[in-house]
């Protein structure tokens, strides 16, 4: 087929739009190369005066409204960067639907209207492609849908929250409080526009659906999975944690298929400070994906940052390009979801070692009484620390339990922390990874 240019419309310059212009700009040769046509953004739209002006892309059609690029019949495919869930699912639906590739970074639209989105793009035969929409720049997505095709993957795990990694680094590091972090996060670009859906853990749950749906060939609702943010954790419990007992702190998101149902949760994890993942900070992000012929494989990249995320959306363009330029009929889209639930099993089931923090009253027989509410539980303790508070009225007693399950954790915690007499605070309770 003799095309000799693909185009390409562009809705929303944001961080990552004002990345992709660039990257395109920059690597219009190796793209044209590897293309075998032109790429060239026909239309942008941008509703921002500033962010219009600030970029500089001469011969792209900047509009005002992303409708406009739907009209457009020349363009070829769309790449939805303005975030959001309501009209970025209006354009991706109506994209498609009006016979354009889409391409999206989009990670709550796809975790929450999975099955619709793939639908529409089997029934239009266009693609949908979603590199960017988790891990930004490190090509999960493509090793899951094409490298590992075929195989049987039980189980996902690691780091697939940038912003949250880089604030427990920062504050795992002498001298910087949470705020700080946050806010140096939030300059590098790798927040959120709310930064509560980083901390709280809903991006690295959309993420985990996004990824457990391309596993499990089933829709995974990031609603069902477990949830956990780091706001609980304090400077004090990172280098305690570290110093007394070896552990790092991670926001991990783990996918695992069991005999009875799918174990999925997001929560800050400790784990061995010589294991792989202890050793990935900062915005990177990190996947050990375990399968059944290839073992287990890493993946660590930036995950966060304009640049990254627009790498993501680059490769998905260039492959899509490919397919057009060669008149490939077979549009790139996962398989269609299997109908029905994916069978989440309830976070009491978890059966790990857990990391405890009490924060304990200054009365003789404190400690004897938690233990005992711990050991009629069958919890065992492997390892304790007592510290002192500065106000010298109040003891932090850490413990790591044996394995033990999350309920029986639970049930003795729920017994300890109503005793006014024996705690001052809720206590800390956070799983560590074996
Ligand atoms: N806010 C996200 C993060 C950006 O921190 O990982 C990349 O999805």
């Amino acid at each position: 087929m003799n095309i000799r240019t693909i185009r390409i419309g562009v809705v929303g310059l944001g961080t990552v739009g004002a990345a992709l212009v660039e990257s395109l700009q920059a690597n219009a040769g190796i793209i044209r190369a590897d293309v075998g046509a032109e790429v060239v953004i026909a239309r942008i739209a941008e509703k921002d005066a500033t962010r219009r002006k600030s970029i500089h892309a001469p011969g792209t059609v900047l509009s005002l409204d992303w409708r406009d690029l739907v009209a457009d019949r020349d363009i070829d495919i769309v790449v939805e960067l303005m975030g959001g869930t309501s009209a970025a699912r209006d354009l991706v639906l109506a994209s498609l639907r009006a016979g354009k590739h889409v391409i999206t970074a989009n990670k709550a639209l796809l975790a929450n209207h999975w099955t619709e989105v793939l639908t529409e793009a089997h029934k239009a035969g266009r693609a949908v492609g979603f590199e960017a929409s988790v891990m930004a720049g490190v090509p999960v997505i493509h090793v899951l849908q094409s490298g590992l095709s075929g195989h049987r993957i039980s189980a996902i795990s690691g780091i697939l929250n940038g912003t949250s990694n880089f604030i427990l680094t920062r504050i795992g590091e002498n001298g910087v409080d949470r705020r700080q972090a946050l806010e140096e996060a939030r300059q590098k670009g790798f927040c959120e526009a709310d930064p509560s859906l980083d901390l709280e853990g809903f991006d690295a749950a959309q993420k985990l659906a996004i990824l457990g749906s391309l596993v499990l060939g089933r829709w995974l609702p990031p609603q069902d999975v477990h949830r956990e943010g780091i706001g609980n954790l304090e400077k004090e419990d990172l280098l305690e944690a570290r110093n007394s007992f070896g552990y790092v702190l991670k926001p991990l998101a783990i996918l695992k298929r069991r005999a009875t149902g799918v174990e999925a949760r997001v929560q800050p994890t400790f784990l061995d400070k010589r294991s792989p993942l202890a050793e990935v900070s900062r915005e990177f992000n990190a996947l050990l994906i375990e399968s059944d012929a290839a073992g287990p494989i890493t993946l660590i990249g930036k995950g966060a940052g304009g640049a990254p995320a627009a790498s993501g959306v680059l490769a998905d363009i260039v492959e899509i390009a490919r397919r057009i330029r060669h008149a490939d009929s077979g549009a790139s889209v996962p398989r269609l979801p299997r109908p029905g639930p994916v069978h989440v099993l309830p976070y009491d089931q978890l059966e790990s070692r857990f990391f405890l923090r009490f924060t304990v009253c200054d009365r003789p027989g404190v400690l004897s009484k938690i233990f005992r509410c711990l050991s009629s539980e069958r919890i065992s303790i492997a390892n304790s620390e007592i510290r002192n508070t500065p106000d010298g009225a109040t003891g932090l007693v850490y413990a790591a339990t044996y394995r033990t399950h999350a309920k029986a954790v639970r049930k003795a915690l729920k017994t300890i922390d109503v005793q006014p007499a024996l705690v001052k605070r809720k206590t800390l309770m956070v799983p560590i990874q074996e």
